[in-house]
């Protein structure tokens, strides 16, 4: 294992805890944390091989807790690809999750929508994704366990939970394909259509690397996105960070509430 320290540093700290479930945390749902009840809480500072989460709106914390009867890890801020070139920037938090006993990663984000049905503040859970950077999080592994079968990566299982979640909360659950840009600038309106052709229904710069190294670890994936944006040349609007969070905290509140409906009902079958 790569950095056993960081295991050992949060289980001297949270003895009797059995997380089953990990959460990152993408942009504007920080507020999520809040939810978290009997907190044990980690600077990433303190943790070898964890990211600084540099980008506003992402805290840096590892959280241990319960949220409505399971217990989670939650990750508050990740790295991306864009901000030191490091393709398994993520890697040292998901395999944490791992040792840490999480069988499940939930996967949340901000993404640009290209289907015009899924308006900014709305919620896409994701079924597939297109890796469009030509980098991946595994370059560097040796163990022939780095030919990761990616078929199924996003758990029908843990889908169709989703699906119950936001029938029960009423909640509109658009569902689609997201394809990874590394950024940091935005897409082209012509990067967008080339993405349609492809078959992408939204588009993002995180995600994709952390939905690798889960199934490299053998964890199951599910993935959110809040729609905070048009993809480019998909409406007048101009593309801004400001307008990612700004939008992101329209989606955060039904985001929530299919997390928090889930972990209610989270089955490990
Ligand atoms: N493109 C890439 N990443 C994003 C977008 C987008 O339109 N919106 C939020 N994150």
């Amino acid at each position: 294992m790569a950095h056993n320290k960081t295991v050992e540093i949060i289980r001297s700290k949270s003895e009797g805890r059995h997380p089953k479930i990990g959460i990152i945390l993408g942009s504007g749902l920080g507020p999520f944390a809040e939810s978290i009840n009997n907190k044990i809480t980690f600077s990433y500072k303190d943790l070898p091989g964890f990211p600084d989460a540099g980008v506003k709106g992402h805290a840096g914390q590892l959280i241990l807790g319960k949220i409505n009867g399971t217990e989670v890890v939650v990750l508050q801020g990740r790295a991306h690809y864009y901000e030191s070139g490091k393709p398994d920037v993520m890697r040292t938090p998901v395999e944490t999750l791992k040792e840490l006993g999480c069988k499940t990663l939930l996967l949340t984000n901000a993404a640009g929508s290209l289907l015009p049905e899924a308006q900014p503040g709305s919620v896409m859970m994701l079924t597939d994704h297109i890796n469009f950077t030509g980098v991946n999080p595994l370059f560097d592994e040796t163990e022939t366990s780095r030919f990761v079968d990616m078929g199924d990566a996003y758990d029908l299982s843990l889908c169709e939970q989703f699906r119950n979640a936001a029938k029960t909360k009423n909640i509109t659950l658009h569902e689609g394909v997201y394809i990874w840009f590394c950024g940091p600038s935005f897409e082209t309106p012509a990067e967008i259509r080339a993405a349609k052709i492809l078959g992408a229904d939204a588009v993002g710069m995180s995600t994709v690397p952390e939905a690798i190294l889960a199934r490299f670890y053998g964890l199951k994936v599910a993935a959110l996105s809040i729609i905070t944006n048009m993809a480019a040349g998909m409406s007048d609007e101009d593309l801004s960070h400001a307008q990612t969070m700004e939008n992101a905290a329209m989606g955060a509140n039904d985001l929530q509430g299919l997390l928090g409906e889930f972990l209610l009902n989270y089955e490990t079958t």
